[in-house]
């Protein structure tokens, strides 16, 4: 596999083209973003651990039969993917209330709601990723009504095996953004990446926070908190 030029750089991954149409590297920075690419700073092994932590995620994914972008890992910071023609939407599935749903509302940060949410939000920085619904995706083309169906039943079915893997290790897992993407056989797979960065995951016992609100809220210990995570998993760092 030939690494061949980068095709696009976001805040955290940057995508590289490879000699194979169909596959891409996707490369893990130390880049840490929020409040939508307003602040950027530096962690220490930030690209290896969510590199390494993705990767556990996503094996266990395909093997519960979700179809995902990953391929195989290359290096300590760099992975092979399936391309996919990406759908500009973020799905969010909320376990208990937190973070812009408790803003919004107005509710308690740790209410356990009964079922789980799942909302849309459109995926642009400049318009501050903009809360949606399912007639937005259908009305702009962002998406099909058949993909939106497919996206909200994988999203679904991720929660059930992520929030038995998580409650394993003693965490909750609170709340988490997927992205999906369209393969070259038409078919919705999971793409971007699944780790600290994109999910909310508490101690189930202290409620302590181990994902990336300590970056946002000015926690400390961010990287130690996702290596604890990795660590409780059984993730290979
Ligand atoms: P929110 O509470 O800010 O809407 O976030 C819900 C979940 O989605 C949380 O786990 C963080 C994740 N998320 C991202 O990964 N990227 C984003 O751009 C946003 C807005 C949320
Ligand atoms: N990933 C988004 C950003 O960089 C939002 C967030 O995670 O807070 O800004």
């Amino acid at each position: 596999m030939e690494k061949r030029e980068e095709l696009y750089r976001g805040k955290a991954k940057s995508v590289y083209k490879t000699d194979d149409a169909d596959r891409l590297i996707l490369l893990f920075r130390n880049d840490t973003s929020a409040f939508d690419g307003k602040r950027i700073e530096q962690l220490d092994r930030k690209g290896m651990v969510n590199n390494k932590f993705n990767a556990f995620i996503m094996q266990k994914l395909e093997a519960a039969g979700i179809p995902t972008q990953f391929d195989k890992l290359l290096a300590d910071n760099e992975v092979l993917v399936k391309k996919l023609d990406m759908i500009p939407v973020e799905c969010v599935v909320r376990n208990y209330a937190a973070g812009s749903l408790v803003k919004r509302l107005g509710v308690e940060e740790g209410m356990k709601l009964n079922p789980y949410t799942f909302e849309l939000f459109l995926k642009d920085d400049a318009k501050g990723d903009p809360f949606i619904n399912e007639s937005h995706v259908v009305a702009f083309g962002w998406g099909t009504a058949e993909q939106l169906v497919r996206m909200k039943e994988l999203s679904l079915k991720v929660n059930d095996v992520l929030s038995k893997l998580f409650d394993d290790a003693g965490l909750l897992l609170v709340d988490f953004k997927l992205e999906f993407g369209v393969f070259s056989d038409g078919s919705i797979v999971l793409g971007d990446e699944f780790s600290p960065d994109g999910c909310r995951l508490w101690d189930k016992d202290t409620k302590k926070k181990m994902d990336k609100d300590r970056f946002r809220q000015g926690l400390g210990d961010v990287i130690e908190a996702y290596e604890e995570v990795a660590q409780r998993l059984g993730v290979p760092l």
